[in-house]
């Protein structure tokens, strides 16, 4: 149905004209992976953005035109900032009010007990609330269970008199960024969206139309929220069933990398997920445990879910065993070897090291009086509880010295056959030496 049909209030008219003239202005609030370059984007195509964190040095640092998120480009970040004047950043959220349009990309991590921590999109919410006008739009970027939408954000912002789909709009769009990847950007990776109600969704599809090429369109805030939930609950499935089938292939002492490229030639039916350390990042280790918990409020397990989290958070413990094996089948032990780690990120390309597998590999290591040190041209330093280390060069002494080469994350830039020239034992977690050719029983593959 069309906004004009719905015989829309003057507000949603206005909102959806001055996205298309583009002289509307957009508030990002969280400028991190998913905020910045969702800035940068609505900054090119002619919005004048204004940026909202909590943290004055980021703030700071997006003023200067400097940039702090890989996948932003710094040259683009700088002319937006300091030549065009289209992008600026602010801790104030009295600003809040003068935008037209309010997206919402803040962290959604969970509790120690697994279960959803809702307190920096609350806390923005009620900032947002605080400042609101009748005439805006907001929509919420964060990963979440479904229902979110509806059952906090809309109830706190109409706490304020004003009333959804009338006064302001309300919609969920889930960010799909994968970092590091060259080929799916924020602008053309298709992007869906689920409003509060149709007043809204014709709202929202105006705005994100502006930037992305191909817009999805759901019936329901509930939906938009289970897509991106069951996504990352699909990767977390899969990547789980191929580390299964690697501790079983390691048992059964059968090449796991063999197995899974030769299924990957059937040309239907299959898709290619590989095995690893473990999982990591802000996504696929937390997202799935949303989903869980809003399950139980419906007497459901979500059966699938706890395996998978069950199975791949058994990784590292995997990981480290193989090691302990395979310095001893070379006659040493771990607590008097000496261990090179190559990849503290969670994967390939990126410089992000939450919820790294790596940070539990390296933490058994040590608890197991192993003496670590790691490389990572992304990562140059790693402060996690009591270990603190900082990435040492990759050189051929640093390799010689090493009793054991622990490649944990398969970063391009690293050179695979000159850690093979160098080293004197490998265990690979991601396949990164494919192909390359080395001395009997100095290379083993997870
Ligand atoms: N990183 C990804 O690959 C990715 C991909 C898709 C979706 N997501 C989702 O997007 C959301 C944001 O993730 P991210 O990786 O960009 O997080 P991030 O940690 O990189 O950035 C979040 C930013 O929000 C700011 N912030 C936190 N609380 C705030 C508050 N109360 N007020 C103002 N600013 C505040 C932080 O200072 C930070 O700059 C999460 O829900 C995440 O699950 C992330």
């Amino acid at each position: 149905m069309s906004i004009r049909t719905l015989r829309q209030p003057a507000h949603a008219a206005d909102l959806i004209r001055k996205f298309e003239d583009r002289t509307a202005r957009v508030g990002v609030v969280g400028l991190g992976y998913v905020g910045l370059p969702l800035a940068v984007e609505k900054a090119k195509v002619g919005f004048q953005v204004l940026g909202f964190d909590r943290n004055a040095a980021r703030v700071a640092e997006v003023n200067l035109g400097s940039n702090y998120i890989e996948d932003v480009r710094d040259a683009e970040l700088r002319d937006l900032v300091l030549d065009q004047r289209r992008l600026e950043a602010t801790t104030e959220w009295g600003r809040l009010s003068s935008m037209d349009a309010v997206v919402i990309c803040v962290p959604t991590p969970l509790t120690r007990n697994l279960t959803p921590d809702l307190q920096f999109v609350e806390a923005v919410t009620r900032e947002v609330a605080r400042h609101l006008r009748p005439g805006q739009f907001i929509s919420l970027e964060s990963t979440t269970y479904p229902g979110t939408t509806e059952e906090v954000i809309k109830p706190l912002l109409e706490a304020t008199g004003l009333k959804e789909g009338e006064d302001f709009h309300l919609a969920f769009s889930p960010e799909r960024v994968d970092p590091g990847n060259k080929r799916y950007t924020t602008k053309n990776t298709s992007k869906v969206v689920g409003a509060a109600s149709p007043r809204s969704q014709e709202v929202a599809l105006s705005f994100y139309r502006q930037t992305i090429l191909d817009v999805v369109p759901v019936s329901s805030s509930r939906i938009a929220e289970m897509v991106k939930v069951f996504e990352n609950t699909f990767r977390a499935v899969n990547i789980a069933l191929v580390n299964e089938l690697a501790m079983l292939c390691d048992r059964m002492d059968l090449d796991v990398w063999e197995v899974l490229d030769a299924a990957g030639t059937k040309p239907f039916g299959i898709m290619p997920f590989y095995p690893g350390p473990g999982v990591g990042g802000h996504c696929i280790p937390l997202d799935p445990h949303y989903l869980e918990w809003k399950a139980r409020e419906f007497n459901f397990n979500t059966r699938f879910i706890a395996l998978a989290g069950e199975i791949n958070r058994r990784m590292p413990e995997f990981v480290v065993a193989k090691a302990m094996r395979l310095l001893s089948d070379h006659g040493m032990g771990l607590r008097t070897a000496r261990v090179l780690v190559l990849g503290m990120a969670y994967k390939k390309d990126v410089d992000d090291a939450r919820e790294s597998p790596s940070a539990e590999v390296v933490h058994l290591l040590a608890e197991r009086g192993a003496r670590v040190a790691y490389h990572d041209p992304h990562v140059p330093r790693f402060h996690e509880g009591p270990v603190e280390l900082q990435s040492v060069a990759l050189s051929a002494d640093a390799l010689d010295e090493a009793d054991l080469v622990l490649i944990l994350t398969d970063h391009t830039q690293v050179d695979y056959a000159f850690v093979l020239r160098h080293a004197h034992l490998v265990l690979d977690t991601r396949n990164a030496t494919r192909g390359l050719l080395c001395e009997a029983g100095k290379l083993v593959r997870l």
